[in-house]
C-alpha cells in the first residue's frame, strides 16, 4: 500500500495529482537529475551557498514526492560527484553534514511512504557516520515496493566504468569468465545500477549543457531536458515541463521511425 507523502515541512502538495496535460501511459520509467544551481540561487539572493544547498533539499523532497505520486518508478539524483571534493573544505563538510541530517530526519518518513532508498558511488570514502546512516537507510527500506530513490554520492561515471572493467578483469584472471564472452549485458552487471533499467529522461537544471561525468553508460539513449531554473526553484511546473518535453520526443534508439522508413 502506498501512503501519501508526508515528508518534511511543506505539506501543501501532499496529493498533487498529475496534470491532465501529461499522458499517463507515456511517462518515463526512470528519471535522472543533475541538481545544479544551488550556489547561484543563493548568490542571486545574497545568501551563503550553504543556504542554496538547504533549499535544494526541499526541492528534492518535493520532486521525489511528485515523481512517486505520478507513478515514476525510479528517480536517480546526482548529490555529490567525485569531483566535488575539490570545493572549499567548509562547503564539503557542510554537504556531508547535510546528507547526514536529511537521512536522520527523513528516513522514517521515506520508509512509511514505501520509498526504496539506495546510494550509488564510492561510499567507503564518505565519512563513517554517513556510511552508517546510508547502510541503515538501505536496510530499512530494502523491501519497499514504491519508487526507487537512488542518491549518487561520491559518484563519477568514468570511475564506475573503470571499476566495472577491474571487476571483469579479476573474474577473467581467476578463470571465471572468458574475455571473449564479455558483452554489454555482462558489463552492465558490474555497474552500480545493474538492477535498474537505464534512465529514459535526464533533467539538468541551471542551464548548463553538460553531462558532467554522470551515468556515462546509462544515459546512452536518455532524452535530455535542460532548464534554466536553478535547482532550489525546481517545482511541479518545472517537472511537468520536463515530462511534456519528454513526451514530445520520438525515441528511436538508433533505429528509424516506422513512417520515415516506409517513406525512404
Ligand atoms: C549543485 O549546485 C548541487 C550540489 C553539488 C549538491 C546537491 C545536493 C542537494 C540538493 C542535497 C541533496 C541531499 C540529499 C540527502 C540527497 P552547485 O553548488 O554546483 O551550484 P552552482 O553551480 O550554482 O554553484
Amino acid at each position: 500500500m502506498t501512503v501519501p507523502f508526508i515528508v518534511g515541512t511543506d505539506n501543501k502538495s501532499l496529493n498533487t495529482a498529475m496534470p491532465t496535460s501529461l499522458d499517463q501511459d507515456r511517462l518515463p520509467n526512470h528519471i535522472a537529475i543533475i541538481m545544479d544551481g544551488n550556489g547561484r540561487w543563493a548568490k542571486q539572493k545574497k545568501l551563503p551557498r550553504t543556504i542554496g544547498h538547504t533549499a535544494g533539499v526541499e526541492a528534492l523532497k518535493k520532486t521525489l514526492r511528485l515523481c512517486s505520486n505520478w507513478g515514476i518508478k525510479v528517480l536517480t539524483v546526482y548529490a555529490f560527484s567525485t569531483e566535488n571534493w575539490s570545493r572549499p573544505k567548509e562547503e564539503v563538510n557542510f554537504l556531508m553534514k547535510l546528507f547526514e541530517s536529511v537521512l536522520q530526519k527523513e528516513i522514517e518518513f521515506l520508509n512509511l511512504e514505501d520509498v526504496r532508498v539506495d546510494f550509488i558511488g564510492e561510499l567507503k570514502e564518505l565519512p563513517v557516520k554517513l556510511q552508517d546512516l546510508i547502510k541503515e537507510a538501505i536496510k530499512l527500506t530494502k523491501n519497499n515496493t514504491g519508487i526507487c530513490f537512488n542518491v549518487c554520492a561520491n559518484y563519477g561515471g568514468r570511475r564506475e566504468l573503470v571499476r566495472a572493467a577491474q571487476k571483469l578483469a579479476n573474474r577473467a584472471m581467476i578463470g571465471e569468465l572468458h574475455p571473449a564472452l564479455i558483452d554489454e549485458n555482462i558489463f552492465k552487471e558490474e555497474l552500480f545500477t545493474s538492477k535498474f533499467a537505464d534512465p529514459d529522461l535526464l533533467i539538468r537544471t541551471s542551464g548548463e549543457k553538460r553531462i558532467s561525468n554522470f551515468l556515462l553508460w546509462q544515459l546512452a539513449y536518455a532524452e535530455i531536458h535542460i532548464t534554466d531554473v536553478y535547482w532550489p526553484d525546481f517545482n511541479e511546473v518545472s517537472l511537468t515541463n520536463a515530462l511534456l518535453d519528454f513526451q514530445s520526443r520520438r525515441r528511436r534508439f538508433g533505429g528509424v521511425d516506422q513512417i520515415s522508413s516506409d517513406q525512404s
